[in-house]
């Protein structure tokens, strides 16, 4: 009999120790959960990038025997395996597979052979993508055969296509592993949205294998395909990203897992509301070198300037950017058409090809930096006048405060200030600027910074990082300085940017076509008294939706500092809803119903065992011990009579279609005061 109580998990992703996007922040802050519960037993694997793997992993060996040894094997083949902990909350353990090695170089062209005899998944030479994916899965595979024992029970749990070979190899070969697959968003999705394609109205529609034949990515979608049909237990990340696996992948997911987030919460409120203040004054530092030479009575960093920002990776469309970018421009002529003391301040934070920060970037930075330090200087000098003055009880001649010196200097400094041109719309050198569409799109519509414009933009198109001469913040500080975050995206099956700005306390903007957007709509009451505002991009035209966007923003204008504040603190007390202590239980779920699909007589026998001794009036050990979450209390352990048939009838996934939403207003009295629903 397989030991279901001591069961492994190995959860494979890309990104593992290797940030690409959203599902690096999936599995890190899940990590300290998923290590609370499986201890040691926890694996992570991922392909290895010694850049980054180098800073965040400790090489040792692993904890689990049969995990140590099938390493050792194919080390003694010739491949190149990294073991040790990744340096984050929860310490996982991590298997970094090297798909660059010689070994795995080798082994390409047989594994593409293999691939074809046993899925007639193609595999043409010129695509490095479904290389790298073929030699993971192979490699993965492959460690899975050597662990493969009679008394093991393991879990593989598969994040997004790349990953996605293993658990087809899996069930081709019939290894006894139970697998999960979440594909994340479906490659076809993501590629027919970028287009000009009416996507949810034609969802039900598209001639699948034609459409990605259409756009060349044929064989990537039959991987992500596959792996959807080969999982155990197939999942998304939202409702309306299950919605459109249905139609796309052709299988419906058998559960929705939405992203958490490892929340950590101030013992006192102010505190978050500190942060922001100092957070805002490092923003403000670059803005000053940013706009210098135009800062007059209507651009007031202090009293009337506030920031609202848009980041992710650079998808123009999907990720809203363009209707970002058009409401903003509505924005800026309502702002001056009623004369409002407010300057916006818009960051546009998407990486691009680049060739390093513009001269005139840093050009910036370094006049405000000179004039800093001249005043320092200057004024430090008259402090100690002033002081030695005072020691001698003499009276302070004001005029000789200053010397001749230090107001040519001062001159000089002010002299540097002037500026002929505008303050630039991008921070970086673009490498192909002509054909940017942020760029053309702000040039369309005259978004160049003049002193009229009441909205400035700053379009910074890198990741944000402290070391950076130019922005020099990370993401969390940037987002904690800001007063609000805007994603009106058209294809965003999660969506981490607007979750995180509510964990932190930042009010934010997203659609209901983004699957955070969903989740708070069927969560919450009433989102905007929290300041997570949806636009809506179902039922409304691009017009609507570009005005709608350009209303709340300008509403937000015209709220006073102590209603920010206000919402701010709102917003912060929702960050409890997204919790992985909360959201982690379905995850919990996911893997218990993939372990009674593979084994489902070891699990009969497993779960008798525990009414055994159920009936025998002891507490039987638990399978394994998720924290309880709060609002879990229904599904509070394995022990409980009616947890495992919670298990099936809790992983299902809503029918609704998009734009058909049933309502449920009801308040939930258990976690006041967030109105809830149900
Ligand atoms: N992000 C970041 N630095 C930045 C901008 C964004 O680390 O300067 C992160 C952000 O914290 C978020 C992730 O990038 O966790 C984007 O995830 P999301 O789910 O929003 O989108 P995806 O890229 O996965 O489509
Ligand atoms: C926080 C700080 C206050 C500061 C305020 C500015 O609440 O604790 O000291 O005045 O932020 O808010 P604002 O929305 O104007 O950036
Ligand atoms: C994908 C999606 C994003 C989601 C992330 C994590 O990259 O684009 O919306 O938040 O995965 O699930």
């Amino acid at each position: 009999m397989r030991d279901i109580r001591n069961s492994l998990l190995f959860e494979c992703s890309w990104e593992v120790a290797n940030k690409v996007g959203g599902i690096y922040t999936v599995i890190k802050t899940k990590a300290p959960i998923t290590s609370q519960e499986y201890g040691n037993r926890f694996y992570m694997i991922g392909p290895y990038n010694p850049k980054q793997a180098n800073v965040e992993v400790e090489q040792s060996d692993l904890v689990d025997v049969h995990s140590n040894d099938a390493v050792k094997q194919m080390r003694d083949e010739g491949f190149n395996i990294i073991t040790g902990r990744w340096l984050i909350e929860g310490a996982p353990q991590v298997i970094l597979l090297d798909i660059h090695n010689h070994t795995a170089n080798a082994a390409l062209n047989s594994w593409k052979a293999q691939l074809w005899e046993k899925t007639k998944i193609p595999s043409p030479e010129g695509d490095s993508e479904m290389d790298d994916a073929i030699k993971f899965g192979f490699m993965a595979y492959r460690f899975f055969t050597l662990i493969g024992d009679k008394n093991l029970a393991a879990i593989g749990h598969f994040h997004e296509w790349q990953t996605g070979i293993s658990p087809v190899l899996i069930k081709t070969d019939l290894l006894p592993i139970a697998t999960v697959f979440p594909p994340h968003a479906t490659l076809l999705g993501r590629y027919l949205c970028a287009g000009d394609t009416d996507f949810y109205n034609n969802i039900r529609h598209f001639d699948v294998d034609a459409e990605a034949g259409k756009r060349g990515i044929y064989n990537r979608y039959c991987v992500e395909r596959a792996a959807a049909h080969s999982a155990d237990v197939f999942t998304t990340v939202s409702n309306i990203t299950a919605y459109e696996a249905e139609h796309l992948l052709k299988r419906k997911p058998d559960g929705v897992l939405p992203n958490g987030l490892n929340v950590v919460k101030f013992s006192a409120t102010h505190e978050f509301q500190n942060l922001h203040q100092k957070s805002k004054l490092k923003i403000n530092e670059f803005v000053r070198g940013h706009f210098y030479g135009h800062f007059d009575k209507h651009f007031d960093l202090e009293n009337n300037t506030l920031y609202f920002f848009t980041a992710g990776r650079y998808e123009y469309r999907n990720k809203g950017l363009d209707l970002f970018i058009e409401s903003l421009s509505r924005l800026n002529e309502r702002l001056k058409s009623c004369n409002s003391p407010i300057t916006v301040v818009a960051f546009i934070i998407a990486p691009a090809s680049v060739n390093n920060f513009s001269v005139e970037a840093l050009k910036g930075q370094a006049i405000i930096k000179q004039l800093r330090e001249s005043v320092g200087e200057i004024t430090d000098k008259i402090s100690s006048k002033i002081f030695n003055n005072a020691l001698r009880e003499e009276p302070i001649d004001l005029a000789s405060l200053l010397d001749e010196k230090d107001k040519i200097l001062l001159k000089r400094r002010a002299l540097s200030l002037k500026r002929a041109n505008y303050p630039p719309i991008v921070t970086h050198n673009m490498n192909d600027d002509a054909n940017d569409p942020v760029l053309n799109q702000l040039r369309r519509l005259h978004m160049f910074n003049a002193n009229s414009d009441r909205v400035k933009v700053v379009f910074y198109p890198e990741f944000l990082n402290s070391n950076n001469p130019v922005l020099g913040m990370d993401y969390e500080d940037f987002v904690r300085g800001t007063h609000m975050g805007v994603f009106p995206s058209y294809y965003e099956p999660w969506g981490y940017t607007p979750s995180e700005c509510t964990v932190l306390g930042v009010p934010s903007i997203t659609t209901n076509l983004s699957g955070f957007g969903c989740f708070m709509e069927d969560t919450i009451i009433c989102p905007e008294d929290y300041g997570i505002y949806i636009v809506d991009r179902r039922l409304k035209s691009v017009d609507e939706s570009v005005n709608q966007l350009a209303d709340i923003m300008f509403s937000y204008c015209k709220k006073t500092r102590r209603q920010r504040i206000n919402q701010r603190n709102r917003t912060e007390r929702l960050g409890d809803i997204l919790d992985w202590k909360r959201l982690g239980i379905e995850y919990v779920k996911a893997r218990h119903f993939a372990l009674r699909r593979r084994y489902p007589e070891d699990m009969q026998t497993y779960e008798s065992n525990l009414d055994l001794d159920h009936s025998s009036g002891k507490l039987s050990r638990p399978l394994s011990i998720p924290g309880t979450p709060p609002g879990a209390d229904e599904l509070s352990g394995p022990n409980n009579d009616t947890f495992y048939s919670n298990l099936l009838a809790g992983l299902t996934v809503s029918s609704e279609l998009p734009g058909v939403r049933l309502q449920d207003d009801d308040d939930d009295d258990l976690r006041p005061p967030i109105n809830l629903k149900m």
